[in-house]
């Protein structure tokens, strides 16, 4: 069978651009050799990496009624609502890596961004220990924010991330931005603020986790009481709270480096719909992904 080999620094790049070009076999799993992946091809693609015979190892198919209905979170599978919950959660029971299934019992709400979350099968938990990145995080899926399907969008904030600048992430949650940041890149320092408590406690855990408390400074508190008394200015400003982030733009903005770069994350149909009520220089729009059947979360890249 034919497979494209790519360095691993651009494989996640390749897959996503495979993908759209429906290239990429869904039945078998890619390959790793050494510092390189090799992607199976339903057909010969040009231009983006070597073509080379291989072979792969077939994937074990996962039903179509529960294909992308659930994500996985550590051990931990969370389906959405659906009519024949018992059935999924039974399938996903017999795969070895999943030791609880859940289910979203509602949308996230409050400041927190928590969601409510129903058990339907094996432990009874809702911590789990997820791994992305080459980062560890302890998380509790009911008490504090965390989306596995960010993980690309918190490889790609890192890796524009130089060395020795300052990071400021005001909505750090457990911490997946600030962490992946100070793993794959070389900021001279991260402060992370986080208001919910619980969050806060993981975020404290998960530096120590990932070995990074030299690098990250977690602060417990509101960005609006503690953005403004921070010392010094930023080259790179997370804010990840999409319903509400534009609320704090002016407090990041007075906090931005000459030259520095805030990373928005918000909600709206279109690119322009976003970027409506933004006064600041707009460097780029990526749209990251859908929050509602009409509406999306937008990234927006700003500067002064
Ligand atoms: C959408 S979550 C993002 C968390 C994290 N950045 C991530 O990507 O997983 C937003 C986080 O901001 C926190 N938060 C909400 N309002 C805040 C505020 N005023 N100051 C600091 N943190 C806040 C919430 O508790 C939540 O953990």
């Amino acid at each position: 069978m034919i497979g494209l080999k790519v360095h691993k620094s651009e494989a996640e790049a390749v897959r996503r651009k495979l993908l759209s070009m429906r290239a990429l076999s869904r039945r078998f799993k890619s390959l790793r050799v050494g510092d390189y992946v090799v992607f199976p091809l339903e057909r010969e693609v040009k231009g983006l990496g070597e073509i080379i015979h291989a072979s792969f190892q077939e994937r074990k198919r996962t039903p179509p009624e529960i294909e992308g209905k659930f994500d996985i979170i550590g051990d931990i599978a969370l389906i959405s609502r659906a009519e024949n919950e018992q059935e999924i959660a039974k399938e996903l029971m017999k795969r070895k890596n999943i030791r609880v299934v859940a289910i979203r019992a509602g949308h996230r709400e409050g400041e927190f961004r928590k969601m409510k979350i129903r058990l339907l099968a094996g432990e009874n938990r809702l911590e789990t220990i997820h791994r992305e990145n080459k980062c560890v995080f302890k998380v509790n899926i009911g008490e504090c924010f965390f989306d596995p399907r960010l993980s690309y969008e918190r490889r790609e904030v890192a890796k524009e991330v130089k060395e020795n600048e300052r990071v400021l992430d005001m909505f750090a949650g457990v911490g997946p931005f600030s962490i992946v940041i100070g793993k794959l890149s070389s900021p001279r320092e991260i402060i992370s603020v986080e208001k919910n408590q619980v969050a806060f406690s993981y975020l404290k855990h998960n530096i120590k986790l990932n070995k990074l408390d030299e690098k990250i400074t977690p602060i417990l508190g509101d960005s609006r009481d503690v953005v403004p008394v921070l010392p010094g200015k930023f080259h790179r400003i997370i804010m990840n709270l999409p319903e509400r982030s534009k609320e704090f733009l002016p407090i990041a903005e007075e906090k931005l480096a000459d030259g520095g770069v805030i990373y928005l994350y918000s909600i709206g149909e279109s690119p322009e719909d976003v970027l409506n009520d933004i006064h600041m220089r707009v460097l780029g729009v990526r749209r990251v992904k859908s929050y509602s059947p009409k509406r999306y979360i937008f990234r927006v890249k700003l500067t002064r």
